[in-house]
């Protein structure tokens, strides 16, 4: 019969098979996916992994201290943290177009990633320990969707590390392609992940970089990480985490009202607060949620972030609207 044991028992046995004694690279996202791959591999084969996690500066609060810090002790997995922040926000200078944003970040990301994994690979090169393995968390239902099968992932690498071949050939290991969403939550909270990590809402790779509608830039970003935390830690408090499926928390910086606060008149952006509910993010609706954890957090944001002086509820289903307002 199925249970978590007995899924973690077969992968470890199935991952131990397939790596012996080479080593492999996973990527972390902050997902749950990445994570609880990269756990179940660290269990099998220790520290023969090593994991890369790619700090792009359009993290949530508190998420790379979640991968760095709180990851790190439930697995005791060799972590490499590139912090490209810069990278990101020089890449994205002048930017507002939601597609050329996705475009960017996608492709910066890429590039720092396999940087990062070209150095680990040059390390470990001669050892005769080589890195020839790709985590991935594949789960079930994107092989489903993608047409089934699997193979090697090929890697090019455009970057000049002295000595690497051209395209690096890696195996991918994917534990989870077995399994579905709330079967993966199991086998976490089985390994000993963080709660925060095991039951995370949907967030977006591009993360705030598309939740800032207009020019990405440092102090937007510190603003809206203020005002999404603030948002995220009431809803919390309020028992909504499971009711609403995600609660994007949108900075509109190129629009400005007027407002009042302490002795004077102000002109500050709105924050937008874009709770859903949803089976699959396919479909949603807004969450009816109550008025007075709205007004808890309206007040918070508007006397704690500077810069904001109202926030806006999202009404809108999807469709019309995307869940994401970029
Ligand atoms: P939309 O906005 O299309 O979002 O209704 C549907 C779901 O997908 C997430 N989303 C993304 N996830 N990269 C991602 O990894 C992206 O570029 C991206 N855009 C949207 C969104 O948060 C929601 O869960």
């Amino acid at each position: 019969s199925w249970t978590t044991g007995n899924v973690i028992e077969e992968q470890v046995a199935a991952i131990r098979e397939q790596v012996g004694t080479k080593r492999a690279i996973c990527g972390l996202s902050g997902g749950v996916d990445s994570a609880v791959a990269a756990a179940l591999v660290q269990k099998a084969i220790g520290s023969q992994l090593t994991c890369v996690y790619v700090d792009h500066g359009l993290m949530r609060k508190g998420e790379t201290e979640q991968v760095e810090k709180d990851f790190v002790a439930a697995t005791g997995v060799q972590l490499k943290v590139v912090d490209a922040q810069e990278r990101f926000l020089t890449a994205l200078a002048g930017v507002s177009d939601p597609e050329e944003k996705r475009k960017i970040i996608g492709r910066e990301f890429i590039r720092v990633f396999e940087q990062a994994q070209a150095e680990i690979v040059a390390e470990s090169a001669g050892t005769g320990e080589d890195v020839a393995f790709l985590v991935q968390g594949t789960l079930y239902p994107d092989i489903v969707e993608s047409g089934g099968g699997t193979g090697t992932a090929n890697i090019k690498s455009h970057h000049n590390v002295g000595g690497l071949p051209e395209d690096l050939e890696f195996e991918l290991v994917e534990p989870l392609r077995q399994l579905f969403k709330d079967e993966v939550r199991m086998v976490g909270q089985e390994l000993g992940l963080p709660e925060e990590i095991v039951q995370r809402q949907p967030f977006p790779g591009p993360g705030l970089g598309i939740r800032i509608v207009g020019e990405v830039t440092k102090e937007r970003l510190d603003l809206l990480r203020e005002a999404d935390a603030i948002a995220r830690e009431e809803l919390t408090a309020a028992g909504l985490d499971r009711e609403i499926w995600q609660c994007p928390v949108v900075l509109l910086a190129d629009v400005r009202s007027v407002g009042v606060q302490g002795d004077g008149r102000t002109y500050g952006h709105p924050i937008v607060l874009r709770p859903v509910s949803s089976e699959d993010a396919m479909t949603a609706d807004w969450t009816r949620m109550p008025y007075d954890v709205l007004a808890k957090i309206s007040t918070r944001i508007t006397n704690e972030v500077a810069d904001v002086n109202r926030v806006v509820l999202d009404v809108t289903s999807k469709p019309p609207g995307t869940i994401e307002w970029e």
